[in-house]
């Protein structure tokens, strides 16, 4: 590769290097080009590295002839997309992956995204989205696996495991993108773009790790995040850029911004479009998403002698190793086959998978007196403002998916349960008493359809409807793009609409499940109270509808867990289980000790803690079996623990194992996840977990930002979810 590249660059204007640092959308196309006037010409000067947004085998190969046939140097064109939770056949939005803790499976939908995408004319995705995010008031934590290091950092390696696979040169693998670098999630108040501030101890121990891990695992391109960083925006930030990711960590792929970050740095306030185009250059970016900062202003800086030849050179150097990485220099319509893109998507093994990813990533908060599962018979009522839509059922960042095609939750069930079970509905309330909002929440054709009439007479009619059913299903919550990009909110409750309707129903005595469609943990201390079954099924993808049915009516027993804390309310934010313990910590049997850390109005308890989730079954969990009291550093140890399942239903259980550091020389968390592995038992049968401890697990980034383990004891906990465990301690000794 590097000769090959070293005689192209030799052959290249500076002007010719400066364009492959430019990724641009296609434009609107006009008459006779898939691209704008302005884009065409473009890659016949050579002005283009990237196209990002347009697919299609035949759309594709078209820009890509104008590039290999018409510019000086005919190279072809990278075309990358927002491939997240799928490319058509979408899988659950990724928090909900997350909730699956199934590797296998999100490696899978990873593949099955890359196959897609790649059909249809694309080589790369960004994706995957590791940012660790702690305050649900974030739209994008939907985006995300939540809030746990240890849990991201796993799904970061499956997720580029299964879009690169073991060659990116084939034409089914896609270059995955680790974003958003850095700290993203930790935007302060949860508004979206805002500033982080952060201690390097904590950057080290908790938020770089999953990018880390995405790296590890062979992704070739990084995404820089909008934010600002301990007061340098990272699409500036040298240290971030330079020293952490390529010197310390060693990445050799590309480095692109996010879209328009160059550009944005002028309101950050860092200068005028060459300044801080010549900042970002420096910094470590190799190429610039859509502003055209870079394409306009750099060679000014190099003839000013601000930016040099070396600094291009470098940049255009890592923007062409990833193209030949792909192999389009070898064939650059590798990926432009239209049969391929007829065969190949939203295939029936692929719509399988979708059904099952759905399925495991649905979350049991609640289940009383067995309201669940259903029988298959009767009459179900089926109300609420997404009990009707298939356009919301994808979920956030599903730009791909065909919204007309997808089956509404209603229309999914009944094609499940055909005659046996009469399902009525009724859109019961509106999304939000705010048509403001609801537009804001109802972007990209993810509508929903409001009733003018008075909130009485809606559910009035809902009551009707439901008059003759068993049981009612209340299908609530956020619609899709309520989270996603640019979707912070203040108020985590079910909107005030849903909650009337959803007391009118409870109010009627029959049985209430509620459905419920969130991107973000939400606050329900009045449903947990008051409904007595709640599944959470984030936003499920294509087959969301048949997905729901098959839990509901107990074909699937669900076994998904929360990747993600469930606060009581949104003023306990940012709150996650690996916290400090505090020099005041309350007392565990207490939920208010005066001149201890505490609120006045509120315990300091999760709604639901991570890694919570109920199964149809129950499993019962033994003491914790140690094979010894102590280890030494370049020992194991071995950790059983017995699980059995009780209940009448063959299920699923996520074994989780936490470790607490008792004694250091800096504060550790009560409790960090170390392990979990995801168990299938059938009823009335046992089955024995196993786990290992080795010194590794134990380390962590001190002071001095080295990471090691310091001997002592350690207490290890293994639970159904982070509250609910059974204890032992053990020894590190030197
Ligand atoms: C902005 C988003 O922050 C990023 O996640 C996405 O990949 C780019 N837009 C491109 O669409």
């Amino acid at each position: 590769m590097g000769k090959f590249i070293d005689e192209l660059m030799e052959k290249m204007t500076i002007e010719e290097k400066i364009g492959q640092l430019n990724l641009v959308t296609a434009g609107e196309a006009t008459t006779g080009s898939v691209v704008s006037t302005d884009v065409e010409s473009k890659i016949k000067a050579g002005n283009i590295g990237g196209i990002f947004s347009m697919t299609s085998p035949s759309r594709i190969r078209k820009a890509q002839e104008l590039a290999v046939n018409q510019s000086r140097l005919k190279i072809p064109i990278i075309f990358g997309m927002d491939v997240i939770h799928g490319y058509k056949t979408i899988f659950p939005i990724p928090l909900g992956l997350a909730a699956t803790w199934d590797m296998n499976l999100i490696q899978k939908t990873a593949r099955v995204a890359a196959t897609e995408a790649s059909a249809d004319g694309l080589n790369w995705t960004f994706s995957p989205m590791v940012d660790i995010s702690r305050d649900a008031r974030w739209g994008r934590i939907s985006e995300g696996s939540g809030e746990d290091t240890y849990l991201s950092s796993r799904i970061a390696k499956e997720m580029v495991l299964g879009y690169q696979g073991d060659d990116l040169s084939k034409n089914n693998t896609l270059m995955a993108c680790v974003k958003h670098f850095a700290l993203y999630g930790a935007a302060e108040s949860g508004r979206d773009y805002n500033t982080t501030d952060m201690s390097l101890h904590r950057m080290y121990n908790e938020y770089l790790p999953p990018y880390k891990a995405a790296l590890d695992a062979g992704a070739m391109s990084v995404m820089t995040s909008f934010n600002d960083i301990n007061g340098v925006p990272a699409s500036a930030n040298h240290w971030l850029l330079t020293d952490l990711l390529r010197k310390d960590w060693k990445f050799n792929g590309l480095v692109v911004t996010d879209y328009t970050a160059v550009n944005e740095l002028i309101d950050h306030g860092l200068g005028d479009l060459q300044k801080v185009s010549e900042l970002s250059l420096k910094a470590g970016v190799d190429m610039d998403m859509v502003g055209e900062g870079f394409l306009t202003t750099l060679k000014k800086s190099l003839d000013e002698g601000k930016v040099s030849e070396e600094e291009i050179n470098r940049a255009c150097r890592y923007v062409l190793e990833a193209k030949y990485r792909l192999g389009l220099f070898e064939d650059p319509f590798k990926y432009c086959d239209e049969d391929r893109a007829k065969k190949e998507l939203l295939t029936p093994a692929h719509l399988k998978l979708a059904r099952e990813a759905a399925g495991k990533s649905f979350v049991l908060l609640k289940n009383v007196n067995h309201t669940l599962p259903l029988k298959k018979q009767g009459t179900v009522a089926v109300i609420g403002p997404l009990a009707n839509t298939g356009a919301n059922m994808p979920g956030t960042w599903s730009v791909s998916a065909d919204l007309e095609n997808t089956q509404s939750l209603v229309e999914g069930m009944r094609s499940v349960l055909g005659d046996k079970v009469d399902i009525v509905t009724h859109l019961g309330a509106n999304l939000t008493d705010d048509p403001a909002l609801q537009e804001r929440s109802t972007m990209f054709g993810r509508t929903i359809p409001r009733d003018n009439r008075s909130f009485e007479a809606i559910i009035a009619e809902a009551l009707e409807v439901s008059k003759n059913a068993e049981v009612i299903v209340a299908a609530l919550g956020e619609s899709s793009e309520m989270s996603g990009e640019s979707s912070s909110l203040t108020d985590l409750n079910i909107p005030e609409s849903q909650k009337r309707l959803l007391e009118a129903l409870v109010k009627t005595g029959k049985p209430v499940v509620l459905v419920l469609f969130a991107g973000r943990p939400l606050t329900l201390t009045w449903e947990q109270e008051h409904v007595p079954a709640i599944l959470n099924v984030w936003f499920g993808g294509t087959e969301t509808g048949k997905a729901v049915a098959d839990v509901l009516f107990g074909d699937v027993n669900p076994s998904g867990k929360l990747p993600a804390t469930f606060p009581q309310n949104v003023g306990q934010l940012p709150m996650y289980y690996s916290q400090k313990n505090t020099g005041r910590p309350l007392a565990k049997s207490a939920w208010f000790q005066k001149f201890r850390s505490n609120y006045l109005d509120v315990s300091n308890e999760p709604l639901y803690p991570f890694g919570f989730g109920l199964s149809y079954t129950e499993f019962e969990y033994s003491p914790l079996k140690l094979e010894k009291a102590t280890i030494n550093k370049s020992d194991k140890l071995r950790i059983t623990v017995q699980v059995k399942n009780n209940g009448q239903y063959n299920g699923e259980e996520v074994v989780q194992l936490y470790i607490q550091d008792l004694v250091a020389s800096q504060t550790r968390p009560v409790k960090e996840l170390k392990g979990f592995q995801k168990v299938w038992i059938e009823k009335g049968k046992s089955k024995t977990v196993a786990f290992e401890i080795s010194e590794e697990d134990l380390k962590f980034y001190n002071q001095k930002l080295d990471f090691i383990s310091e001997p002592g004891k350690f207490k290890v906990y293994i639970g159904t979810n982070s509250r609910d465990v059974q204890e032992a301690e053990f020894e590190l000794i030197d």
